[in-house]
């Protein structure tokens, strides 16, 4: 076991994963929109902050229709995050602090101004046409009936060839034709560009969608008229077949971590995805964890139910377990802030709350990521007008929903204050001068107005923040095995209030209790517990007692180990 464990071993399992999304991160010139030279300065906090790894969101030429996931040019920098020099010497900047650099790489679509596009609307007969999926109508209408994921139809009529292109989001992020093997044989050319330049990683922006079901059949008609693609997308037929290309072509030629994003993922697929002998990916992004508050589409208000949160997190922790490797998050810049969504973002209870769940994602098995200002405990943001929104999924969803009257505006903003991507993506709050020391000009979307209590100034200067509870937990990973590599079990999967687990290595034994409820809750300590003298490795409170009948305080979060 133990040596079978040992040959197990990966610096990416070990690792801790920082997540920036440049254009929100920091502005080093003014114009109000984060940079890379912005990164290489606060390179340093995020030394100090212990983190392994940096996955950076989009910084390729784009024309901003999906902030950067709407690529132009994958070998060229947006002119507002700067230049290639900037980012080669972000990169080495980092390489020095010991610090790896993961690009995001979105293959599942480009922008519609890619050059790639542009060639292949041109005409039928033009060399690229097959880089993209082109149909012609049925009966004057779109191919099927398909509902993108950002309102409206998959299909985009081109009047130049009078035909339909397929695009899952915006009509500005034409899907690639993974058939054509062509362009299987540019997106590897274009990563092991990449690669050469040095960097450490890909995380793939819906990788898992590459392959359609042939023939693209309608899908099941949604009470909008509708349907969902899912079934025809989601780890489509051939999918692991181009990602097993991707490894042999690319992947293997180098030490990479590799991160799938996969919605639609099981735990059967992530074997397959992530499987420690499957050479694809070492690790994908599921999404169970974060639809259920969402299972009647993402507008609304509704909670996430803990005891469903248990047994969907241990599923995944229990069924991958020897097999393929998790990845670790409540947030990234599609999810709204993690303390607003499932703690409590009041002041009272912010931080408690926000190192409470920090404690019950950390202490899991698999490769945890934070995302800018996670650490620091930011939360959603306040948004009433609709002036205020960036995102083109809360746009489009308000004029699908608010101007066809089936939401009311009030309802609608609400809505939006709770699952709107916009939560995330609010600039990272540095200080407590003008724009939270963003950006000395006017920031591309508001400042949370929260910014003079919450910033990484007035976090890093006092030791119970949770900047530095942040910091405690990623040391605990880098000393302790047993965090990174011990086996997950869940305790009292039936409380509704508390999340209790053990994770085991050999001898050693250690026990994670975390209280969701702003009430005490009265636990049993388990007998393995007992009578011992156990170590409380971290905990949000100050003043600990460790007894048989264990008494957790409004979102205590302990963890001991015997
Ligand atoms: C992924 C990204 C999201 C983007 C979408 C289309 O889900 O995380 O931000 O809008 O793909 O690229
Ligand atoms: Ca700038």
């Amino acid at each position: 076991m133990e040596m079978e464990k040992d040959s197990m071993k990966s610096w990416w399992k070990e690792a801790v994963v920082y997540q920036i999304y440049p254009r929100s991160f920091k502005d080093s010139n003014g114009d109000g929109i984060g940079d890379l030279n912005g990164i290489t300065e606060k390179l340093d906090y995020l030394k100090e902050l212990g983190i392994d790894v940096i996955w950076l969101s989009p910084v390729y030429e784009s024309p901003n229709d999906d902030n950067g996931y709407d690529i132009s040019n994958y070998q060229g920098i947006m002119k507002e995050f700067g230049t290639m020099d900037d980012f080669d010497r972000m990169l080495h900047a980092a390489h020095e602090r010991g610090i790896r650099i993961v690009m995001d790489l979105v293959v599942n679509h480009t922008s519609d101004e890619h050059s790639w596009f542009v060639e292949s609307r041109k005409s039928k007969e033009n060399p690229y046409r097959d880089y993209y999926i082109w149909r012609e109508g049925k009966d004057g209408q779109a191919p099927n009936n398909w509902e993108s994921c950002f309102s409206g139809p998959t299909w985009e009529y081109d009047e130049t060839t009078k035909m339909y292109y397929l695009h899952l989001f915006s009509k500005k992020q034409p899907d690639l034709n993974w058939d054509n093997p062509v362009v299987r044989k540019e997106v590897f050319r274009m990563m092991d560009w990449w690669c050469q330049k040095g960097i450490d990683g890909f995380r793939m922006d819906v990788i898992s969608m590459i392959s359609k079901v042939s023939g693209l059949p309608d899908g099941a008609q949604q009470e909008n008229g509708y349907g969902d693609f899912s079934p025809f997308v989601c780890n489509g037929p051939h999918v692991h077949e181009y990602l097993q290309e991707m490894n042999r072509e690319v992947l293997s030629k180098y030490d990479l971590l590799t991160v799938g994003e996969c919605p639609g993922v099981t735990t059967k697929e992530a074997a397959q995805y992530a499987g420690f002998h499957t050479r694809e990916l070492n690790m994908v992004f599921q999404f169970e964890h974060m639809n259920l508050d969402n299972k009647n589409g993402k507008w609304n208000d509704a909670k996430t139910d803990l005891v469903e949160l248990k047994e969907v997190l241990s599923k995944w922790q229990t069924e991958l377990m020897g097999k393929a490797w998790n990845s670790l998050y409540w947030c990234n810049h599609d999810q709204p802030r993690i303390v607003s969504r499932m703690g409590d973002d009041s002041e009272k209870y912010r931080e408690l709350s926000a190192k409470m769940l920090a404690t019950c994602l950390h202490m899991m098995q698999g490769t945890p990521y934070v995302y800018q200002g996670e650490e620091l405990g930011m939360t959603n943001m306040p948004f009433h007008s609709f002036y205020e929104l960036r995102d083109i999924e809360s746009i489009n969803a308000y004029h699908d929903l608010v101007d066809d009257g089936i939401l009311d505006h009030e309802k609608m903003m609400r809505y939006i204050r709770c699952k709107g991507r916009d939560n995330a993506r609010t600039p990272v709050q540095w200080d407590d001068s003008d724009n939270a020391g963003f950006t000395t000009g006017e920031p591309w979307i508001d400042v949370n107005p929260n910014f003079k209590e919450i910033n990484a100034k007035e976090q890093m200067a006092r030791e119970d923040s949770v900047f530095h509870y942040y910091q405690k937990l990623i040391k605990l990973r880098h000393e302790k095995d047993i965090i990174v590599y011990g086996e997950y079990k869940l305790l009292f999967a039936n409380h509704p209030s508390l999340y209790v687990y053990s994770r085991t290595l050999g001898e050693e034994k250690l026990l994670v209790v975390c209280n969701f409820s702003k009430e005490n809750q009265t636990m049993e300590l388990p007998d393995d517990f007992q009578g011992k003298d156990v170590q409380v490795l971290i905990s949000n409170y100050k003043d600990i007692e460790v007894r048989k009948e264990l008494i957790l305080r409004p979102y205590e979060a302990i963890v001991i180990m015997n």
